[in-house]
């Protein structure tokens, strides 16, 4: 395993990790879903009880009894848990679970600004859950050719990796069992070279070893491709439109067309999959209003999570002199998303901390975001995966990056956990 988590003891088991004053007594818990217990079943759908509140969320994949434990993600039951598992990790979370929703609240009321009346919609709408997903960058090559991004056909410059089936089937085992991770994004450059049989071969790979909510991010690939991998289990999509100006869209994407792209997510939308989208900010040519509009668009495609975030010039694509975006834009975006979107998840990515390393994962949080990727790709890839330069995170041990994000959270009060819906 390429992998190694540094400390490791029984209370980890239990997800925990100890944090520093002001919080020392309490513990920050790594296990990114709260269980739940069955109380009513009809159809494909659960109805699952968190400390007295019930949340929907579709059993697509187990013969489950009411009385029994479950995990779901994404809304989702995506793993059944004995009952006393489930009343250790109940037992460790009651205190805290309370406690945060309290700091949450606190922080969000006398909103003075466009960023903090966006966080108080947030805490509203959405509670203090904070989806916090891994993501395994699996493969750089790319057939596509896009101005912006690092990994395009023609930058000869970086030396190319594809991890091997067995490799990303240990990778997500890795992130399930030891990091905790309920929900994975698997992503890659567009690359044929994953065909049918080892995309479904890796889908069914790791579902047989951990369940999981697994998120393909593979690109522009044929619907008929998605319709297998959803059978085999996969039920998430993540495929940003990027720009829903058509110009810049043709200009930047070389032989590609917006309405095929965006063709493609309805067909994901229509097969099923929890749809992520969104666009760039800071394109060349790109307005205010084009920005409205990509708020509008990734509303208008049934997105349950946005994902969107500032384009960081690469030093080897054509658009290496463009200026990268401020960090205000860009959590201003994230607040005009939000007001207009009050239900919707909202990722702040981690190319926003590439412009402000110390804050940009905070104020995200507080501007109306409610997500987190950590990247969890093995250590010997990880820098290669390089669609933008100065990524956050590169030299550090997955278990610290994890250990700082908890630490974030429960400052802010903010759950590490996704109740669904
Ligand atoms: N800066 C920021 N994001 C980028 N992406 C690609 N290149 C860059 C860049 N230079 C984003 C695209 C793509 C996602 C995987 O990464 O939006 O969809």
């Amino acid at each position: 395993m390429a992998h190694s988590i540094r400390s490791h003891n029984p209370a980890q088991e239990l997800c925990g990790v100890s944090l520093n004053a002001p919080m020392a007594h309490i513990k920050v818990l790594m296990c990114y879903a709260i269980p739940g217990r069955v109380v009513g079943l009809e159809d494909r759908i659960a109805f699952v009880d968190y400390f007295g509140e019930t949340k929907k969320a579709r059993n697509d994949f187990f013969q489950l009894s009411i009385g029994e434990y479950v995990y779901a993600q994404g809304g989702f039951v995506i793993q059944r848990i004995s009952e006393s598992e489930a009343k250790a990790v109940l037992n460790t979370w009651e205190e805290l679970f309370f406690k945060l929703k309290e700091i949450d609240s606190d922080l969000a009321q006398n909103p003075k600004d466009l960023r903090q009346k966006a966080n108080l919609i947030r805490q509203k709408h959405q509670g203090n859950s904070c989806c916090v997903h891994g993501i395994i960058e699996f493969s750089n090559h790319c057939r596509c050719d896009c101005l912006y991004c690092g990994i395009r056909s023609s930058n000869t410059a970086i030396e190319r990796y594809r991890m091997t089936v067995e490799e990303i089937i240990d990778a997500a085992y890795f992130a399930i069992s030891e990091l905790k991770f309920k929900a994975l994004v698997l992503q890659s450059g567009e690359d044929t070279w994953y065909d049918e049989d080892k995309l479904l071969a890796i889908v069914q790979g790791i579902l047989r070893k951990s369940p999981a909510l697994l998120i393909l991010s593979i690109g522009e690939r044929e619907a008929g491709l998605y319709e297998k991998l959803y059978q085999a289990g996969a039920r998430g999509a993540l495929l940003r439109f990027e720009t829903s100006n058509p110009d810049i869209y043709s200009k930047l994407r070389p032989a590609h067309n917006l309405d095929e792209r965006i063709n493609l997510i309805k067909k994901l939308r229509d097969i099923e999959y929890l749809i992520m989208t969104g666009f760039l900010i800071g394109l060349p040519g790109q307005t205010q209003d084009d920005i409205l509009s990509d708020i509008q668009m990734t509303n208008s495609l049934g997105t349950d999570m946005f994902s969107f975030g500032p384009l960081i010039p690469h030093p080897q694509t054509p658009l290496s002199g463009v200026p990268c975006p401020s960090i205000d834009d860009t959590l201003d975006t994230i607040a005009r998303a939000r007001i207009m979107n009050p239900d919707a998840r909202i990722l702040v990515t981690t190319s926003m901390e590439t412009i402000d390393k110390e804050n940009a994962l905070r104020s995200g949080l507080l501007s109306g975001g409610n997500s987190l990727m950590v990247d969890v790709t093995p250590a010997k890839y990880k820098k290669l995966y390089d669609i933008y330069p100065n990524r956050p995170g590169m030299d550090a041990e997955v278990s610290e990056t994890i250990a700082s994000v908890l630490k974030l959270l429960n400052s802010i009060g903010r759950a590490p956990v996704d109740l669904g819906l």
